[in-house]
């Protein structure tokens, strides 16, 4: 359980016009994990496109070469990216628009924060937050969060792997979709480092009947529930994400979850 072979690893397409956030043409590379656990298979929302307004393109031209990255397979050199050492990270996936991302960074100043997400004018949102709030510890990386995760992480790299509010593919059909399945809690915590924490938050009653299900299935995470007084990394939002006020908006009850590894 504990390694994670990674078999289709090679002729990754490199990014077409570098520093620009785009993803490399054609289907995005899904691994092929050998574990026998279930993965999040894509579906079209690999593919989410959206325009930046003309202000985001100045930004994103300006500042995302310095701050972001698309996937590859050139594992990030954490250190050498945030300018200091020896600092906790914390990898954000599926960061939306960056709301909360943005509030916590500053409360957390001393922690490395990644947000990972498919969206680039999301992304370009927390880009303007991080350059105009002088935000230091938030870097940003495009692609999918599993891949990123297998290809640009090592094991027991990460202090901490944060999901908040994950789509969540309603139809029976469209399950397999869903982020949190066996094996993405497997390659979490086979990133994480002993003591590190995974914090999902859901407002949709099926995916969180979905997550009880999990909550005991990978033997190197130690289910801790919600709340967590003693968690060694934030836990409080700071601000209520733009996903979780649509799902209050609709009066539904927010769940979350906590985890640490072994
Ligand atoms: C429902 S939204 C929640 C966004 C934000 N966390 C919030 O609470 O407002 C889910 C986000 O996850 C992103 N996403 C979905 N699958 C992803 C994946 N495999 N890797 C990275 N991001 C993903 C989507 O693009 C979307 O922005």
């Amino acid at each position: 359980m504990w390694t994670i072979n990674v078999m289709n690893n090679s002729d990754f397409p490199t990014t077409e016009r570098p520093g620009t956030g785009e993803l490399p043409h054609g289907r995005p590379p899904q691994t092929e994990f050998d574990t026998g656990l279930d993965y999040p298979r894509l579906g079209s929302v690999t593919f989410r496109r959206g325009t930046l307004t003309d202000n985001q393109e100045v930004l994103f031209e300006e500042h995302w070469p310095r701050l972001g990255r698309v996937l590859d397979d050139t594992p990030v050199d954490i250190d050498s990216w945030f300018g200091r050492s020896g600092h906790p990270t914390i990898v954000e996936i599926g960061s939306g628009t960056g709301t909360s991302t943005a509030a916590m960074a500053p409360c957390e100043a001393d922690t490395n924060i990644i947000a990972v997400e498919l969206y680039k004018p999301g992304l370009a949102k927390l880009l303007g937050a991080v350059v105009r709030g002088d935000i230091s510890n938030i870097r940003m990386i495009r692609g999918d969060g599993v891949e990123v995760l297998a290809r640009m992480f090592g094991e027991e790299s990460l202090d901490g792997v944060r999901i908040f509010f994950p789509d969540p593919w309603p139809k029976a059909r469209h399950h397999k979709r869903r982020i949190i399945q066996s094996g993405t809690l497997n390659l979490i915590a086979s990133r994480l480092k002993p003591g590190g924490v995974v914090h999902v938050a859901t407002d949709h009653a099926g995916y969180a009947e979905w997550i009880d299900e999990l909550v005991e299935v990978e033997p190197m995470l130690e289910y801790k529930g919600w709340p967590w007084p003693q968690a060694p990394v934030l836990t409080d939002r700071q601000v209520i994400t733009k996903f979780e006020g649509k799902g209050l908006d609709k009066d539904h009850i927010i769940r979350e979850y906590l985890w640490t590894k072994k």
